[in-house]
């Protein structure tokens, strides 16, 4: 059997949660960018899978025809929750951006810049006398939160573990076990903003997530203000961790591009764009056919649930030359990898500076390192992707 008859069920029996999905996710997704421009799945209600950068890009954009209002999972588990503004579409989804973009836009990020580097600093020195760590639970999973709970949105850092642990089991764990874990996490943060309700005003994301926006010209419901908060804690703990030891594994099989980075700062920015580009933890996100439409020469009719495979386009040989190769030397790096259109990552800036302060702080006292012998990373996947292990050893 060849290669590409090997891989042709994902044509017709698409699943994002099929483990050979998940092991051979590069050869898959060049696959079906090559082959297969709308794969198809009949996993649960089934949905359609638009795999190349302009199909995926028209689609992102155009919200009215590809609604978001039913939810970004392709199959919910039975009692999901909705996360807001993702699950939303114009003009409430605008309302609730405006108010929010602030705390998370470039100028905003910029004020953390040295926080972070600390952090990210304290990390390092906790294990770099040993000559070893297991990257991903010692740095990548922790760095995301402090930013986060310090900064942005002030949940104390103690709860952050538990908090994580049910984040990771809504987005990989049993099918059965995901709602319940998603509903502590909401749980927990009602009764956070229902502690700051009787508060006085701090002056910061909580207020305005208090505050709410305007809905139909009423003001919004309290449910939403928790759902907004969910998807905020949500998409700062759920994706960096990804990318982050995604850099790391790059910059531990490659000196070249660790020499590159030391040599031209100009490599540094490149490489936290790769990253995002190859590393991305969003895989794919659901919308639902508001009207009868041909995408990639597939007709998509009303009510159809589509995914968007953000990580297929990002690789897409048409805007992207050898897209399987990390390359620091790239003059423009072109990606979906934060989304397009009204839902594009409204934490992008904040995850740049994770990666790359991670980047900058990891080589600044380890500047020569590589992976344990016999150990590669390790991954789970679903519409999220993230690596859950990461051995990385060094000369002390
Ligand atoms: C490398 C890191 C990250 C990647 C690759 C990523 C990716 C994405 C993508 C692809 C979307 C769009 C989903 C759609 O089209 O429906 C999105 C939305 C979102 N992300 Fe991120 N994200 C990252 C980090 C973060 C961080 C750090 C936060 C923290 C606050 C965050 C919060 C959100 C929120 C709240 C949305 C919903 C935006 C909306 O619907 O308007 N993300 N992200």
């Amino acid at each position: 059997m060849t290669k590409l008859n090997h891989f042709d069920r994902f044509k017709e029996r698409f699943d994002i949660e099929d483990p050979a999905f998940a092991e051979q996710f590069e050869d898959v997704l060049e696959y079906l960018v090559a082959k297969c421009p709308v794969a198809h799945s009949e996993v649960g209600r089934g949905y359609h899978v638009v795999n190349r950068y302009q199909d995926v890009r028209r689609c992102a954009t155009d919200w009215r025809t590809f609604s978001s209002a039913d939810g970004w999972l392709l199959n919910p588990p039975e009692g999901n929750l909705p996360i807001l503004p993702e699950d939303l579409d114009p003009p409430y989804h605008t309302a609730w951006r405006q108010v929010l973009n602030p705390f998370f836009s470039p100028g905003a990020m910029a004020n953390l810049e040295r926080s972070a580097q600390q952090y990210a600093s304290e990390l390092v020195d906790r294990f770099a006398p040993r000559g070893t760590c297991e990257f991903v639970a010692e740095f990548a999973a922790q760095l995301p939160g402090l930013i986060l709970f310090r900064h942005i949105l002030p949940v104390p850092v103690d709860d952050l573990p538990v908090l994580f642990q049910d984040i990771d089991t809504y987005s990989f764990g049993p099918v059965d076990q995901r709602a319940a874990a998603f509903g502590r996490v909401r749980a927990y943060l009602e009764q956070f903003l229902e502690a700051r309700r009787q508060a006085p005003a701090h002056g910061d994301l909580v207020d305005v997530l208090l505050a709410g926006v305007k809905r139909d010209g009423e003001p919004c419901v309290w449910e939403d203000k928790v759902h907004t908060t969910l998807d905020i804690v949500f998409g700062g703990l759920a994706t960096t961790t990804h990318a982050i030891a995604g850099a790391l594994y790059e910059l531990a099989t490659k000196p070249d591009v660790r020499q590159a980075i030391f040599k031209d700062p100009a490599c540094l920015a490149t490489a936290v764009e790769e990253t995002v580009r190859l590393h991305a933890p969003v895989v794919a996100v659901g919308r639902t056919a508001r009207a009868d439409v041909e995408v990639g020469g597939v007709e998509v009719k009303t009510g159809e649930r589509v995914a968007l495979n953000y990580a297929a386009a990002s690789r897409d040989p048409e805007v992207c030359a050898n897209p399987r190769k990390f390359d620091v030397h790239r003059e423009e790096v072109v990606h979906t990898a934060f989304g397009v259109g009204p839902h594009r990552c409204i934490g992008e800036h904040l995850a740049r500076l994770e990666i790359r302060i991670s980047i900058e702080e990891f080589l600044r006292k380890i500047p020569d390192f590589e992976l344990e012998p016999d150990t590669g990373p390790q991954f789970e996947s679903g519409q999220l992707r993230t690596m859950k292990n990461l051995r990385l050893r060094w000369s002390v």
